[in-house]
């Protein structure tokens, strides 16, 4: 039996990709879930499917990169399931391009979304997490935030998305290492897939209007198109990364990956930081993909 089975799940980016899988295990285990999102129509349907599975669901509409927001949602899961047993801060959004190509408005809705809503979800949940640890001998809690491999590489033409998600990595290490010193009963966790078929780069379908992107430049729009054939080429799915998060939970397991070939190349870039030597072509394994790339960018 899980010990998180009869617990409480709180889980951003719930209504669609990884969020939306994790909320179908948490159901199976027979945890309560706050099903977070930003998008309604998608998060009334996740709402449907996962109370058809027989859980007990609190839907919460909301921005993370708002603090007043998550903590509207924490108060409320405190107030209908208390102390959560699990906080998946996993909502995030992407944006490529060349990384002085970025509008200030990019900036602000990438690092908004994918570095401060984890931050809220952390400084809120944590102090609820250890208290209840101190209550109780018998409880467990964990903290998994998702980063991705874009935060152990920095591959070109990803701009900010891989400023975020390196972020994400730092936050997730110094949180274990801070959480290792305080409690043995509140575990940290990062997840850091490869390229998995979600929604991920459709992103800009959440977008606030008050952030809306300029004329995209050749440089982004390339991107897009390069994003949009990795995701949705990608072999693994998203049912099975969300297994890899549980079963990282049951293991104490804090670096969750998808595609652990791909850490082949986290080698390279140690190994440059360490030699030191300057940054490795990325595209050295595939030298026409980085050839065509070069052309596409320095042509009229
Ligand atoms: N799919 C991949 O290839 C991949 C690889 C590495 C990392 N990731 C990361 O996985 C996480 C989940 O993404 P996914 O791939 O399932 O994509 P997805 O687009 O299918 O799901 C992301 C969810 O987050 C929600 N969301 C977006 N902005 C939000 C906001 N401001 N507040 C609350 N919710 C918001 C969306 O509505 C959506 O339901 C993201 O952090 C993403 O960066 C994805």
């Amino acid at each position: 039996m899980s010990h998180l089975q009869g617990g409480t799940a709180v889980i951003t980016g719930a209504a669609k990709g990884f969020g939306l899988k994790a909320n179908r295990i948490a159901a199976r285990l027979g945890m309560k879930v706050v099903m977070a999102d930003v998008q309604a129509d998608a998060l009334a349907r996740a709402q449907a499917e996962i109370e058809g599975l027989g859980a007990a669901v609190l839907p919460w509409r909301l921005d993370v990169s708002k603090a007043d927001q998550v903590q509207a949602m924490a108060d409320a899961t405190l107030a209908r399931f208390g102390v959560p047993h699990v906080v998946f801060n996993n909502a995030g959004v992407g944006a490529g391009g060349l990384i002085w190509e970025h509008t200030q408005a990019d900036w602000e809705w990438v690092i908004g979304v994918n570095l401060m809503g984890v931050a809220h979800g952390v400084r809120i949940f944590t102090p609820l997490m250890l208290a209840e640890a101190a209550r109780n001998p018998g409880y467990r809690g964990h903290l998994v935030n998702t980063a991705s491999m874009a935060g152990l590489l920095n591959a070109p033409n990803m701009g900010v998305y891989n400023v975020t998600k390196h972020a994400v990595v730092s936050l997730s290490e110094t949180l274990y290492q801070d959480l290792a010193l305080v409690s043995d009963q509140v575990h940290a966790h990062v997840l850091c897939p490869f390229f998995v078929p979600t929604g991920i780069s459709q992103s800009h379908r959440n977008r606030p209007a008050d952030m809306a992107p300029v004329k995209p430049t050749k440089s982004q729009l390339i991107a897009q198109a390069m994003s949009d054939k990795a995701v949705s080429s990608g072999k693994v799915t998203a049912a099975q990364v969300a297994q890899f998060v549980f079963d990282a939970m049951a293991e104490r397991r804090f670096y969750i990956y998808s595609h652990p070939k791909s850490l082949a190349s986290v080698q390279v870039r140690l190994e440059d930081v360490m030699t030191p030597r300057n940054p490795t072509d990325p595209f050295a394994a595939k030298p026409e993909i980085g050839a065509e790339l070069r052309r596409a960018l320095r042509g009229a």
